[in-house]
């Protein structure tokens, strides 16, 4: 089901430094930063050649990540994502295996403009999933 990795989301509290950490000292493409009031943070792309990094920080008063920084205060991988085929066809073949799809289980767009779930992080270990029709 799933295939590439597309994505590993690294939430951050200063992204400035976190800039710079992978642009001078990792020697990484770094993209400038796009907000995306819809989901709440602002992103910075990491380009590498075979996935990409993103540097998540809170944008407004609900974000969804504002909590996991408070528990991780330095920062720490947030999520995980891979790429499916299928979108629906993944979800309902997770669902009937037992695993669980937050919020209302309908695929939303994600920060790339595809259609994304995210699957519960204590269904698999303790990491948050989400999947992107590819
Ligand atoms: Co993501």
């Amino acid at each position: 089901m799933i295939d590439r990795l597309n994505h590993i989301a690294i939430a951050v509290p200063d992204l400035a430094a976190a800039c710079a950490q992978y642009r001078d000292v990792l020697g990484a493409s770094v993209s400038e930063p796009q907000n995306l009031p819809d989901h709440g943070v602002t992103v910075v792309f990491v380009e590498l050649s075979n996935t990409k990094i993103e540097l998540l920080h809170p944008l407004g008063d609900k974000s969804p990540i504002a909590g996991f920084l408070e528990r991780n205060a330095i920062g720490g991988i947030h999520h995980v994502c891979y790429e499916v085929d299928d979108i629906i066809a993944a979800r309902d073949d997770l669902a009937a295996k037992g695993a669980r799809v937050l919020g209302d289980g309908e695929p939303r767009i994600g920060a790339h403009g595809k259609p994304v779930l995210f699957l519960h992080p204590k269904d698999f270990c303790g990491t948050l999933v989400e999947l992107e029709e590819a």
